[in-house]
């Protein structure tokens, strides 16, 4: 039977890892997977979640087991974060806590389809995830150009799409920090597309997996809070993975905005289903952690000082980068204006290889770089070896 089985590629940006680490340069540059990197290139665990993991080793009396929706202390402190000042919206928003925010996408996209949608519209590139995800539950996918060639967003293709769909699509919208152009909506883009998703009836889903990391806490929630705002019913999958730094703790959470309270009955007891035939429960260390950060105003504080540390240290990468003006062919002026960890640079695959064989310098093959990659003491290699393969 096994023979059945035929050899899969890795996942190409997982590889990434071990082929970077295999590499024995002294002076090479890991642009690869999206984790943050602090000025020396490490990717330290936050102090906030040091001292909350703490307090979780001196007071967690069990570790019995919860249920398929997890730590719902941890789901609720978060609410306010993600949607504002309404953080139920009359009790019409409930969630329940995901292994990660991959978790939380393909519960809500296996949900999606559950309840009757049959394609889901979605920009690219796009997280490369998104797409074997959707291949894998066997959902339709329509592609639209997310980006245009000046580093902007392609809004026409996206009010296009939507024009375009039927009443059993959906719509993948990234909240902030687009992964992997970081090229995000604008407020008056965010609210036009907000309204042609209502005037359509077609069901938004949100990934937001990097809320704080692009212009702040509040300013990266704009583009959900106003969908949420406008529409009857979506999905929002959450991640703080990134956000808290706990990548390989596996911490995501999934909510669902309904028409009312009662809806939320019946889309969470289908959501617990798919969640138990899926991974039972969600882990639960990372989320304890947070919970316990959010529960305490001097660990906030701690937290989103430690976050705008992060943000504050991309920012000036990305000002670095835009300073440098041209690299060979490459502009790199707007990746000054982008947001997030990520940015795409216009490099065949050839020259990603030939960055990697000649420079040291890892990336993925589409072109993708991890911003938090680069600092004071790698950016001018970074630039000139661009400048070399694309000359
Ligand atoms: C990335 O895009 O690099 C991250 O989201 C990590 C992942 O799981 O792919």
């Amino acid at each position: 039977m096994l023979e059945n089985l035929k050899p899969q590629a890795p996942d190409a940006l997982l590889a990434l890892i071990k082929a970077y680490a295999d590499d024995p340069s002294p002076d090479k540059i890991d642009l690869g997977v999206g984790v943050y990197r602090t000025g020396q290139g490490d990717t330290p665990v936050f102090e906030a979640i040091k001292r909350a993991e703490q307090k979780l080793v001196d007071t967690q009396d069990t570790k019995a087991y919860l249920g398929p929706e997890g730590d719902m202390g941890f789901v609720n402190a978060l609410k306010p974060y993600i949607f504002g000042d309404n953080p139920t919206m009359g009790g019409r928003i409930q969630g329940m806590q995901t292994p990660g925010g991959t978790g939380a996408v393909r519960l809500a996209v296996a949900l999606a389809q559950r309840a009757g949608v049959t394609r889901l519209l979605m920009g690219t590139p796009s997280w490369p995830n998104h797409a074997q995800i959707l291949n894998d539950i066997d959902l339709e996918m329509i592609g639209f150009g997310h980006a245009d060639d000046d580093g902007t967003a392609n809004v026409d293709a996206v009010l296009e799409a939507i024009a375009q769909a039927g009443s059993e699509d959906a719509i993948l919208l990234h909240g902030s920090c687009h992964n992997p152009t970081g090229i995000d909506y604008t407020h008056d883009q965010w609210d036009t597309i907000a309204q042609a998703i209502a005037d359509k009836g077609i069901f938004p889903i949100i990934d937001c997996a990097y809320q704080g990391l692009g212009q702040g806490m509040d300013e990266d929630a704009y583009g959900l809070r106003r969908i949420l705002d406008t529409v009857p019913e979506a999905f929002v999958a959450y991640s703080c993975d990134k956000n808290f730094g706990m990548y390989r703790d596996r911490v995501g959470a999934f909510y669902a905005l309904a028409k009312d309270s009662d809806a939320l009955d019946a889309i969470f007891s289908n959501a617990n289903a798919l969640a138990r035939a899926s991974w039972s429960m969600p882990p639960d260390h990372g989320g304890s952690a947070v919970r316990v950060i959010l529960r305490d105003p001097e660990l906030t504080k701690l937290w989103l000082d430690e976050l705008s540390t992060m943000r504050d240290r991309m920012r000036q990468v990305r000002t670095m980068l835009a300073d440098a003006g041209t690299a060979g062919s490459v502009n790199l002026v707007p990746l000054g204006s982008q947001n997030g960890l990520f940015a795409v640079l216009p490099v065949s695959k050839e020259q990603v290889q030939q960055l990697r064989d000649d420079h040291a310098i890892y990336m993925a093959g589409s072109g993708r770089i991890n911003i938090a990659g680069l600092h004071a003491g790698n950016i001018d290699k970074f630039v000139q070896a661009l400048a070399d393969v694309t000359q």
